[in-house]
Parts: C-alpha cells; structure tokens; sequence
C-alpha cells in the first residue's frame, strides 16, 4: 500500500485549480485525502464545488484581521488542524509573510500564470503581450518568502497569437495549468517530488506519468 498523504488548498475565487486537482485525484486514485480547501474569501466559488464534493472547507478572510501577520497567523492555525503534508496555493491572492511560508518550506507549492521568472507579478497575460513575446504559460514551483520566484517543479508553453487579447491568452494558458498542476501535486503525493536546499528533487519515474 502506498503511503497516504494529505493536503490543504488554498483559494480566492475560482478555484478551477483546485476543481481539476480534485478530479484527477479521484479519477487516477492517488493516494491522497484532500482534507480542506480554504479560502480567504467568503464569496469564493470553488467553495461549493468543494462541498458538493464531501470535502471539508473553511473561510479565513483576510478582511477580518488587522495586520498581514494577524489573518496569516489564523490561516496557519485553520491549515494545521489538518496536519497536511502539502498546502497547494491554487489561484490563492495573498502575499505571505515569511515566517507563515517558512513554516511551510518544502510543502507548499503555487501556479503562476506566466514562465517565470518572467512576469511575476498581477496581469501576466497583460505583462506577456505587452513584452510581445511568441511563448507565454505557466509555472509550478514550491514557495519561498521571494515572490513568485521559489525552485520550478514544472512548466507549460504556450505561443502567444497575433490574434490573442488578454482572455483568450489567459484562457489557453489556463488549459495547461489544469494539465500541469495536478501532475506536480501527484508527483508530490507520490513521494516522488521533494525540495533539498534549493534544489528540485523528481523520481525519473515521475517523467512517465
Ligand atoms: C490561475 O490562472 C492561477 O494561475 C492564478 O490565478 C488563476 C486562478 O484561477 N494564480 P482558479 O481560481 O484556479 O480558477
């Protein structure tokens, strides 16, 4: 029997991230339990897809706290009630603090909408036309205090269109990031992917999936 593992996402709207993990875990029957999805929004629609699906959810709204060290502290307490070996920020609109990332190190992991370390940041499919480059995507990557620049676990190009505006980009990009973060979050639950010092470690059996 594989090891069991669980994990925390974490949400602001959407969450269509959070959907596609949770359809491939079901579908390809990884050894993992989903123990919550939290969001730190009330009105965060990937809540109710959360509950339809029998997985537990909570709400920690950043509007509530004071300080960014105030709500990061709560969010932490909600986190480790269920004590998961992963926390996956998936389309989660925070900036940490350090310490509450520190906590984490190794086991959280975020997708960024662009192929970092270009476009960091908001508005990356805005950023990516404007540079006018021919290759846009995504990235995955474990998270470090360093915005938006932590080890890349897995990246996804797409070309950018003469045609394309800001949606249709962000929608193409979108396709792959569903694509390419359950396969990360499925390497991780597999004991297959791990962070040493800076450095990305993947089973080469990872590749085959
Ligand atoms: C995604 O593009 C994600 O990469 C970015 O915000 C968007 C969230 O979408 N950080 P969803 O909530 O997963 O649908």
């Amino acid at each position: 029997m594989p090891t069991m593992r669980s994990i925390v996402i974490l949400i602001s709207g959407r969450g269509s991230n959070m959907e596609a993990i949770v359809r491939a875990a079901q579908a390809e029957h990884w050894p993992v339990s989903i123990a919550a999805v939290i969001s730190n929004r009330t009105d965060s629609a990937g809540l109710e897809f959360a509950r339809r699906h029998g997985i537990a959810t909570a709400i920690v709204a950043n509007k509530d706290y004071p300080t960014r060290e105030q709500f990061d502290t709560a969010l932490r307490a909600a986190i480790d009630v269920f004590a998961p070996d992963l926390v996956v920020l998936a389309g989660f609109m925070r900036i940490l603090t350090t310490p509450f990332v520190e906590h984490y190190a190794g086991r959280m992991l975020n997708i960024h909408p662009s192929l970092l370390p270009s476009f960091p940041g908001l508005a990356t499919h805005r950023q990516a036309l404007a540079a006018g480059v021919r290759l846009h995507g995504a990235t995955v990557h474990f998270v470090t205090p360093d915005l938006d620049h932590g080890p890349i676990v897995a990246q996804v190009a797409v070309p950018v269109l003469d045609s394309d505006s800001e949606e249709t980009l962000a929608g193409r990009v979108l396709d792959q990031e569903h694509l390419i973060y359950p396969r990360a979050v499925r390497w991780f639950v597999e004991g297959k992917l791990s962070l040493d010092g800076n450095r990305v470690r993947l089973d080469p059996s990872a590749e085959q999936v």
